[in-house]
């Protein structure tokens, strides 16, 4: 038997079959997705179960609206589920529906535990119904009359049913809650739980429907004419599926986590606690529940026609942007993880995915990458050099404008790994399941420190071979390690990583064979040919932007393309004409007219030379717009590409389109140029954000 320290099972809810996945089913599935890969990389046996809730009121009802018997239509959205799982590489060890045999089973022994053990009783009942949400409320429960959860309207019901008897169990699950700080996660949702249940005596739970109004469920292994009360059957699947559907030799229950979103915390918080505690089970490690997505600030409804279907944003991610297939799903498991703290509600939007893709995993992972195996092809004949002894390098720091800034050299990469996985920051934020909080750590203290090390020990000027070995074979090692720490997020790149770095094997499969893979050093890449691919997560580039409010250089929100084109125009002629009179008089500007010249300062997120020129280089800059914007610059031989990725650099933003050599330029990179010919572009002295206007 595996001990549970070393085991690890990870649960979603089941999901209803009466519609379609969308990105709010993906959320908790990819997130329970990057824990179980997490935790199989550090060497654990895990469980990871999905599935669906086939049972109840509203199953039954979408089935006959499509003509259908419930089980023929459960079975059919079921495969919807499955399918997507499919797509967004879901690693789940098992998919548990409530229509199995070996769940019913366990739900029935269950029920009749409980029975024997006089903690359900039959009772005559009267009360609310919420026919949606599946709820019975009591006359002061109802809010204008309607459900106080869902708005809908309610008909009032009087019947016999069976009930658990919840309320005994009141003063014990406040005092679970209270001594397991960890049970119910966040902080904030523990607190909402615990001052609901410190305030109103809990009442006990209706678990049964009369066969006579509801069919498709399981009936009561004690009274055949009722079914049992949806929730009930789905919420012990989590114990079922352990017992039937899980690898024999570990004793999985208790569950480590159940992820679940806020919209039902209180079936699992309450209802489910206290089934466990009727039953002498064990209750799970954590509950965390996770904040709600919404789209462009509204609620996802069929009605309103604003359902994200995960598996088409990755579809339009690969064939309108060429992102590989794979990358794409990462690229989308990475913003649901990036862009909002786990516990907390969010906004989806394409604009914000394409903005997340493009800054922090195309110009600072994938240029990592690419700029890391460009430089090893180019001087060390594709081989990533062995590591020589670190000389002793005086801390080089620049003075910018009075600031004293310290470059970062190889050692501090190395360092910073070292420290990684000492002070065990990162792996702390996965056990508190802070995916935000780790990716954020992460990409500071290891994807940007790598990418500022390229810009400050500039290889390309390095003329000592020893410290340029070390350089390369630093990057190249903090590019293995980077892939291992990013693998439970984004798979696919991470495998795709090693694959150009050359190391042909699994990720996950080393990593289970060996966890001190994860220490700087513990693999010998030194030596290896690398195998440089295509870019892992190529720019979103919109090519073909007409200019609209968003894309016009320096728009601002609200404008429409034809009142920006006028803008454009007056912009231009007036200011031409009164330019030829100032230079008439004094060659002076007024101020108003200084202030046409939209200046803006934007970063580099690629550049590479126009074929054909020797002098034109193609950059695409980060102006903090929808997309970057492609500016052509005559700056070729003074600057090689690999110099100028990363860098600030100043932008008339505001300038009319022109076309050089073919190729659009939408804004003009500012540089000095003094009588001796030497040119320097302008940058700014202190580090800012790019899109920063300069006045
Ligand atoms: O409630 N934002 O199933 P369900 C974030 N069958 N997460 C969202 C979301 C959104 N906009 N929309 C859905 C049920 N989710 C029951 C569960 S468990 C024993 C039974 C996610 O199909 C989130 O995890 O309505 C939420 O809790 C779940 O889908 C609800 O799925």
């Amino acid at each position: 038997m595996i001990s549970r320290k070393s085991s690890f099972y990870v649960t979603t809810p089941i999901y209803y079959v009466n519609d379609i996945p969308h990105i709010g089913h993906a959320y908790t599935t990819i997130a329970a997705d990057i824990l179980a890969r997490y935790h199989r990389g550090r060497g654990r046996e895990v469980f990871f179960l999905t599935g669906t809730d086939e049972h109840g009121q509203k199953v039954q009802k979408a089935a006959a609206a499509r003509g259908m018997l419930p089980e023929e239509h459960a079975g059919l959205m079921a495969e919807n589920f499955k399918n997507l799982w499919e797509t967004l590489n879901i690693s789940n060890d098992a998919f548990i529906r409530t229509t199995d045999q070996g769940h019913k089973k366990v739900v029935r022994d269950i029920l009749l535990k409980l029975w024997e053990g006089k903690l359900i009783e039959k009772r005559s009942y009267e009360g609310w119904y919420c026919t949606p949400d599946e709820r019975f409320w009591t006359e002061k429960d109802l809010m204008n009359g309607k459900c106080p959860d869902c708005g809908r309207d309610v008909e009032k019901i009087e019947e016999q049913n069976y009930f658990f008897l919840m309320s005994r169990f009141q003063g014990r699950l406040i005092e679970y809650i209270d001594k397991n700080p960890a049970y119910i996660q966040p902080e904030t949702r523990k607190n909402e739980v615990l001052g609901f249940l410190k305030k109103h005596p809990l009442g006990d739970l209706c678990i049964s429907r009369p066969k006579k109004r509801l069919s498709w469920g399981i009936p009561l292994p004690f009274d055949g004419d009722f079914v049992t009360y949806v929730w009930f059957d789905a919420l012990v699947n989590y114990y079922s599926a352990a017992s039937y559907l899980a690898p024999p030799d570990v004793k999985w229950w208790p569950a480590d986590v159940h992820l679940i979103g806020k919209d039902i915390l209180t079936t699992h918080a309450v209802y489910w606690s206290t089934m466990l505690m009727a039953l002498e089970l064990p209750l799970p490690r954590t509950i965390f529940a996770h904040g709600w997505w919404t789209i462009e600030g509204k609620k996802m409804s069929k009605s309103i026609g604003n359902v994200v279907d995960p598996a088409e944003v990755c579809q339009k991610l690969k064939d309108d942007y060429g992102i590989k297939r794979e990358h794409a799903v990462d690229a989308f498991r990475y913003f649901l993880m990036r862009e909002i703290p786990f516990g907390h509600d969010g906004d989806y939007s394409e604009p914000a995915l394409f903005h997340r893709t493009n800054t922090d995993l195309a110009n600072d992972l994938g240029n990592l990458l690419s700029r890391t195996l460009t430089m090893i092809e180019k001087y060390k004949d594709g081989v990533i050099p062995e590591p020589l002894p670190l000389k002793f390098r005086q801390k080089q720091s620049e003075d910018i404008g009075g600031i004293s800034y310290q470059k970062v050299l190889e050692g501090d990469v190395r360092d910073s790994f070292l420290a990684l996985k000492k002070d065990r920051i990162f792996e702390k934020h996965f056990d508190e399941i802070t995916f935000y909080a780790a990716l954020n750590y992460f990409w500071e203290t290891a994807v940007k420190l790598a990418n500022k090390c390229v810009e400050d020990s500039a290889p390309w000027k390095e003329k000592d071979q020893d410290t340029l070995s070390n350089v390369l074979y630093s990057l190249a090692e903090s590019l293995r390690l980077i892939a291992i720490y990013i693998y439970p997020v984004m798979p696919s790149a991470a495998q795709e990583i090693w694959n150009q770095l050359g190391i042909g094997k699994e990720i996950e499969k080393e990593l289970r064979s060996n966890p001190k893979l994860i220490e700087w050093g513990e693999y010998p890449v030194s030596g290896i040919k690398v195998n440089k691919g295509e870019a892992l997560f190529p720019r979103i580039v919109i090519k073909t932007a007409p200019l609209t409010e968003k894309t016009i250089p320096g728009g601002t929100p609200k404008i429409t393309q034809k009142e920006t084109l006028k803008m454009q125009e007056e912009s231009v002629q007036p200011a031409a004409e009164a330019q030829q009179e100032n230079q008439k008089a004094e060659n002076l500007i007024s101020i108003e007219e200084f202030a046409k010249v939209e200046l803006k300062a934007g970063r580099v997120l690629n550049a590479e030379p126009v074929k054909g020129s020797n002098k034109l280089l193609r950059l695409e800059v980060d102006l903090a717009e929808e997309c970057p914007r492609q500016v052509i610059a005559g700056i070729g031989k003074q600057y090689k590409p690999e110099e100028l990725e990363g860098k600030t650099v100043i932008i008339v933003a505001n300038l009319k389109p022109a076309k050089l050599m073919g190729l659009e330029s939408r804004g003009m990179l500012l540089a000095a140029t003094d009588s001796e010919g030497t040119l320097s572009i302008l940058t700014t002295e202190k580090t800012v954000l790019p899109g920063a206007k300069i006045k």
